[in-house]
């Protein structure tokens, strides 16, 4: 059995942040029904990388889901959507605040189709304030979130993440909203509820130090290309052989196994509390800095996982697929699919003992699910189904 097994989802979001949240419910066993629009589908699936114009990560993002076509302009589209949401838990959806109103598919129409229906809305700005109805895309929300002005360095331009940070967080967000809903409804018989996330407040959620600095200091956190003002030492160093060793010690205690690695007991009389080392950063600073300099990468991991210190060189992508603890996870998983004969993608995470997910198929083909999902689940009959299609409207 699976942990989300008789749950019914319709993903009608498209990109990232919405349909990779219903990607994770998929994984622990939600049917989760992904509606496209015809002929052209989610514009994700055009979205590069591209191998032979496919796009490469379709495979992962569109993983078991029934992908089936369905246009929102149409009358008789909104019909057989309403059919859908009938026989649905939850709708995950990111159009943009009042297109659904605009379609004639508001909560009000949603309710009365199904009463117990969960929503769940990602927007980049929330469903409420002066700024609801505007569109929103990952990068430009985190840097609305305030993440972006903190990274990088001081004497340069702020950097975005190198991926679709704020849309990966906005969708896990619209995962726990929705398992906290559907727990709500079904456990603890309370009113099905409408969860709303933005693609800038679940990084926003993540900045506490922050908010209290400027609250409390009237400081502005600055760029920094490490986390400023609450461990020491901190950093990015160079080993002898010319790698990133990244160590950070945030508590006392790793301080105190950093200096068993260094054989510093000297240190722990003066510095053995983070505000003394942060009082006077600089010589421990510079102390480690030495210490990383003279030992190869291999030499420093040894000497740091014996005292406890943690540690880690930086790694690429070729880094995690050569590396032995990613391997006995299996972490990676080489899915087969249609378009590129098989494709490798990460596995399904968080790891549950009893029922721990699992990927039953790639990103399927637009529409692929359309005989089952309106013949089968609907009872369309082939008849239907062929002036439907005939007509655009799936
Ligand atoms: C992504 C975003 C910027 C796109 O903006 P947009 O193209 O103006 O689209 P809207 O949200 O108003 O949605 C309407 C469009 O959805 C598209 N669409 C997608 N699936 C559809 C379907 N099944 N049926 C009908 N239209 C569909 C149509 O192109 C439609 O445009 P049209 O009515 O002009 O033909 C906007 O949806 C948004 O801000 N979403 C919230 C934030 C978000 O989740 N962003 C993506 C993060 S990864």
């Amino acid at each position: 059995m699976d942990a989300l097994e008789g749950v019914r989802v319709l993903d009608i979001a498209t990109v990232i942040a919405g349909p990779w949240g219903a990607g994770i419910l998929a994984d622990f066993g939600a049917e989760v029904i992904k509606v496209e629009m015809p002929g052209r589908g989610d514009s994700f699936r055009a979205m590069g990388p591209l191998k032979d114009g496919v796009s490469i990560r379709w495979p992962s993002m569109g993983r078991n889901k029934k992908s089936i076509t369905l246009d929102f302009h149409y009358e008789e589209g909104k019909k057989l959507f309403l059919e859908l949401v009938s026989k649905s838990d939850v709708i995950i959806e990111n159009f943009r605040t009042g297109t659904l109103e605009k379609w004639g598919l508001g909560m009000d129409v949603l309710r009365k189709a199904n009463p117990d229906i969960i929503v769940t809305h990602v927007t980049g700005y929330g469903q409420t304030g002066p700024y609801a109805h505007l569109a929103g895309l990952g990068t430009p929300l985190q840097a609305f979130s305030g993440m972006t002005y903190m990274t990088g360095y001081p004497d340069r331009p702020p950097v975005s993440p190198p991926f679709a940070l704020a849309d990966y967080i906005a969708g896990l967000n619209a995962v726990i909203g929705t398992m906290m809903a559907l727990y709500h409804r079904d456990s603890m018989k309370g009113k099905p509820q409408e969860v709303d996330v933005s693609l800038y407040e679940g990084i926003f959620r993540m900045e506490e130090a922050m908010i209290a600095q400027y609250d409390l200091f009237g400081t502005v956190r600055e760029r920094s290309p490490m986390p400023s003002g609450a461990s020491c030492p901190i950093g990015t160093f160079e080993t002898k052989d010319s790698r990133y060793a990244i160590i950070v010690c945030s508590t006392n205690p790793v301080f105190e196994h950093l200096c068993d690695a260094m054989q510093r007991p000297d240190w722990l009389p003066k510095y053995a509390k983070a505000k003394d080392r942060l009082a006077d950063p600089k010589p421990i600073m510079d102390a480690v800095t030495a210490w990383v300099a003279s030992m190869t990468y291999d030499e420093l991991k040894k000497c740091c996982d014996k005292s406890g210190v943690p540690v880690s060189s930086i790694y690429s992508m070729k880094d995690i697929f050569e590396d032995p603890q990613y391997a006995a996870r299996n972490d990676i998983v080489e899915v087969p699919c249609e378009e590129f004969g098989s494709v490798k993608m990460p596995a399904v995470f968080p790891v549950l003992s009893e029922t721990p997910g699992k990927i039953k198929w790639a990103g399927p083909k637009l529409g692929s699910y359309n005989n089952e999902i309106y013949g089968n689940l609907l009872g369309k009959t082939e008849e239907e189904l062929a002036a439907l299609q005939k007509n655009g409207i799936i």
